[in-house]
């Protein structure tokens, strides 16, 4: 089987690895993919966003299966335009991926099919906007409707805050339409987990859980990044409390999303909050998560392949159980310094080959490329995400580190504190 996976960072790296292990992949492409994606398959210069000329490719190869990572494609509706073509695609239609595109859908949609989520309003001016958070107060949650590359949140801890996120959107348009309109959310307390559940359009299976560290400095200081790290699988998930979330949240999902004429294929990434009133939606995506997805694959043991398939076709009833392997995983993501900021690139990238030798060691590439000499240096602000599997999450956390230990370039900074909280629950 001929398959391509569609975007180029750490997560594409992820999915394309695990995809590569699969007896029944012959041939794997990813478009455009990195460095780390040439070793398991072969690059294809398109971009994501170029969806006629991904489709074009797709029929001249004729692919049998392609796996899209990335929310912006999905959303533009890629999936749609794969199937007109008649070729079997993994992934929500851009109806359904509105239940990341539009964070007032999700909340509309949350709402009518009873879903726990935190109490929301919706707006389109600032006036009526500011107005509501001064009766609210703080702590309270400001998002950008539309995408928003992971940055339209804040969590403003004081009103003066809000304020100012209220105006970044509705003024200085920061996040230009996305920012057109704003949902005003009550703050939520607890320890968010990721549940990612892929979805045929009537039935899911759910994966490892995970938890991310979002935060760009240890303890959970400093700015909000794309993530930091991550572990799988998140102790704070109890047995009962996933089951809760399946029932509460995913069953209602699939089965209200299919009566509005808008099945949920692909991957449903619930991120939640285990709050004292119980598991609470703080947001969907329509892709995996990422860095997640680097901690989540490496305690897949089932044949990715199989699965994907089995979800695009309709066809997940006859699929057997996810099965986990033992232990953990936990990969720890080296940055680029300055981010989430401005950072400089194109700095060499040394140590990689040390590692290619450990089977518990994979790094997977994101922010990198090869320079005119075919060297592997730096291209964005999260350059490489190194995760290592182990019997406990200290087994995991302690390999992880002696293996960034090997990898140096100018600048690069990480947490040191990745899965620090799973070992405070599970040892
Ligand atoms: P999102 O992009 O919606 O995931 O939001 C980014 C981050 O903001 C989340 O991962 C949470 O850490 C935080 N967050 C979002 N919504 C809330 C909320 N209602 N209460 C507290 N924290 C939140
Ligand atoms: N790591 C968070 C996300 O992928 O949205």
């Amino acid at each position: 089987m001929k398959v391509l996976v569609i975007g180029s960072g750490g997560r594409e790296h992820a999915l394309a690895w695990k995809l590569a292990q699969s007896p029944k992949v012959t041939r794997l492409y990813i478009a455009p993919g990195n460095p780390g994606t040439a070793q398991v398959g072969a690059n294809v210069p398109i971009l994501s966003e170029d969806l006629d000329g991904l489709l074009g490719f797709a029929e001249e190869e004729r692919i049998d299966l392609t796996v899209v990572g990335p929310e912006a494609p999905l959303v533009a509706g890629i999936v749609d335009r794969f199937r007109e073509g008649g070729r079997l695609v993994f992934g929500p239609t851009e109806a359904a991926a509105r239940l990341e595109g539009s964070k007032h859908f999700a909340k509309e949609f949350m709402r009518a099919n009873g879903i726990p989520t935190a109490r929301s309003e919706t707006f389109d001016a600032l006036e009526p906007a500011l107005a509501y958070v001064r009766k609210e107060g703080a702590p309270i949650v400001v998002k950008a409707d539309g995408l928003a590359a992971g940055k339209g949140v804040t969590v403003a801890l004081d009103v003066a805050t809000a304020a100012r996120a209220l105006s970044e959107c509705f003024e200085s348009r920061a996040f230009g339409e996305a920012g057109g309109r704003v949902v005003i959310e009550e703050y939520l307390e607890g320890e968010e987990v990721s549940v990612l559940a892929i979805c045929d359009g009537t039935s899911f299976l759910t994966l490892p859980s995970s938890q991310d560290h979002k935060r760009l400095l240890d303890n959970d200081q400093g700015p909000n990044t794309g993530g930091m790290g991550a572990y799988s699988p998140a102790p704070a998930l109890t047995e009962e409390l996933r089951a809760r979330v399946e029932r509460e949240v995913l069953q209602p999902t699939m089965a209200g999303m299919a009566r509005a004429g808008t099945p949920y294929v692909g991957v449903l990434y619930a991120g939640m909050m285990l709050t004292s009133g119980g598991p609470k939606v703080l947001e969907f995506n329509c892709r995996m998560g990422d860095p997640e997805t680097q901690a989540v694959l490496p305690m897949v043991e089932n044949d990715l392949f199989e699965l994907f398939h089995a979800a695009a076709s309709g066809g997940l009833q006859a699929f057997g159980p996810i099965r986990a392997a033992r232990g953990a995983a936990v990969c720890v993501v080296l940055a680029s310094e300055g981010y989430p900021g401005s950072y400089p690139k194109g700095r060499l990238i040394e140590g990689l080959e040390s590692l290619r030798r450990d089977p518990e060691v994979v790094v997977f590439h994101a922010g990198t490329r090869f320079d005119e000499s075919g060297r592997v240096v730096t291209a964005g602000g999260r350059v490489l995400g190194v995760t290592a599997r182990g019997d406990s999450v200290r087994a995991a956390i302690e390999r992880a580190y002696r293996a960034v230990e090997q990898v140096r370039f100018e600048g690069m900074s990480f947490r040191r504190d990745i899965g620090r909280r799973a070992i405070a629950r599970s040892g």
